[in-house]
């Protein structure tokens, strides 16, 4: 479901709620919401995964401007039915999921993370909070939470086993070299012995492990990777 259909879904629900609740519960119900999103990584993997040609009629720089022109957008949007508060994440490196890794075996022979979409993820995570400053300085009483994730997962995939992880490379369920292919479930697949050891669940998503580790950064990390505030004290304000 794309972000359009997702924004049309949310407003359509806003009516429902008000011919429920009533305009001025809802207006509180929205305005005192966290609205969290999870988004780009597709918009910058799937050009790469598809083979399409999306990424040839843009700069870098320009495509990268287009996705978060689009979030922005979207933010805007919740604000004007009265949204305040945002929870957003930047993107780990997204050259070094195992979808990535494969790909890059692929193309260069090469066994490392492709460095051309972890740039695209570099451009957008410089970008992100820059959208995010202006948009609170347009938007009256909006206030918001980016988590690091470049640098969260950085650090586990540096140094894994500090973080309890065995495997960061490989997914633990899927096909083909590194388990890559997002084939889990499917007519043919294998699955790890033991899912706790792995950092990817398939070739893009983290597992629960993982994605504990990450919540439990979002909720109550320090400054230096959730700002400006964590989601525990956005919920607060
Ligand atoms: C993309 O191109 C590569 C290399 O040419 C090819 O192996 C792969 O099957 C293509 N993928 C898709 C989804 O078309
Ligand atoms: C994203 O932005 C581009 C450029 O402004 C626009 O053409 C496109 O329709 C937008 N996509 C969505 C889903 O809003
Ligand atoms: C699975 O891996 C985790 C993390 O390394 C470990 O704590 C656990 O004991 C393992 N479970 C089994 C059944 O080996």
């Amino acid at each position: 479901m794309d972000l359009k259909t997702q924004l049309s879904n949310f407003k359509n629900m806003e009516k429902q709620l008000r011919q429920k609740l009533g305009a001025s519960e809802v207006k509180t119900l929205l305005s005192t919401a966290v609205y969290m999103f999870s988004i780009g990584s597709n918009d910058y993997l799937v050009p790469f995964i598809t083979n399409s040609t999306v990424l040839q009629s843009y700069s870098k720089k320009e495509y990268v401007k287009m996705v978060i022109g689009n979030i922005t957008t979207v933010i805007q949007e919740i604000y004007k039915i009265g949204g305040r508060k945002f929870g957003l994440s930047k993107l780990l490196p997204l050259g070094c999921p195992p979808i990535s890794r494969a790909l890059e075996i692929v193309r260069t022979g090469g066994s490392g993370c492709m460095e051309e979409v972890t740039l695209l993820s570099k451009l957008h995570n410089r970008a992100l909070p820059k959208a995010l400053k202006e948009l609170k300085s347009q938007l009256k009483g909006c206030t918001y939470s980016i988590f690091d994730a470049y640098t969260a997962g950085t650090a586990i995939f540096n140094n894994p086993s500090k973080y309890g992880f065995e495997e960061v490379k490989m997914a633990c369920c899927g096909s083909g070299p590194l388990r890559a292919s997002i084939t889990c479930g499917q007519k043919v697949y294998q699955l790890c012995d033991n899912v706790s050891e792995y950092f990817f669940f398939d070739g893009i998503h983290p597992t629960e492990k993982a994605n504990y580790q990450f919540a439990k950064l979002m909720w109550d990390g320090s400054p230096e990777i959730v700002k400006p505030y964590n989601l525990k004290t956005l919920f607060e304000k």
